[in-house]
């Protein structure tokens, strides 16, 4: 049905992916508008991680989605500490073109790294959303456990785990 393959991300890739973050986190809950530049320079932070994972799907011509994770660190999300099972990687970001979803292309990325982070060691796969009608569900069916909103600086964000 889908027709769509899943590669590694590339350096050259910054700016397709840039393009799509700024479109995807445009729309409800995010509503994020920031500058190519800085959307850019988000990218750039993120593929530069230590460890990092990153996919990206394309179509015949174009990428249309993207998946971000690397390494969890001790400072980041540290009201999540009592729960943590360490090493865990941290999902950072995905995104799907809107003209491109409902094909399982989220789905595919997300089963691809969770693969990878079994292979080199990962205890957990860590993630957050707000409100959100897919990706609730998407972590639900990927056996990701809630642990609801537990971010006091941001009580709208939604923890999820999934134990490997
Ligand atoms: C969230 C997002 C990445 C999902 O991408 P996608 O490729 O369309 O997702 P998939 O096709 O793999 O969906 C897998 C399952 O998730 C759930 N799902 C996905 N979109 C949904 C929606 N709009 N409403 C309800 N359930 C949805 C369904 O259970 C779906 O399975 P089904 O199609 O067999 O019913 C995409 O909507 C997106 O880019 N949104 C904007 C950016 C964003 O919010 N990113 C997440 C930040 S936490």
């Amino acid at each position: 049905m889908a027709n769509f393959k899943i590669r590694d991300y590339r350096r050259e890739d910054e700016s397709a992916v840039a393009d799509l973050y700024m479109l995807t986190f445009a729309e409800p809950p995010w509503n994020k508008r920031i500058s190519f530049d800085k959307a850019s320079g988000e990218v750039h932070g993120n593929s530069v991680q230590p460890a990092f994972i990153g996919l990206v799907a394309t179509d015949a011509e174009n990428i249309v989605g993207f998946r971000f994770a690397y390494p969890l660190t001790e400072n980041v999300f540290r009201f999540l500490s009592p729960v943590i099972k360490r090493p865990a990687l941290n999902s950072a970001k995905i995104g799907v073109h809107p003209d491109y979803r409902r094909r399982g292309i989220a789905r595919t990325m997300m089963l691809e790294t969770i693969k990878r982070a079994y292979e080199k060691g990962f205890k957990q796969l860590v993630g957050r959303t707000k409100n959100h009608d897919a990706m609730g569900p998407l972590y639900a069916e990927l056996g990701y456990k809630s642990l609801g909103r537990m971010d006091p600086q941001d009580p709208e964000r939604i923890y999820y785990v999934l134990d490997l």
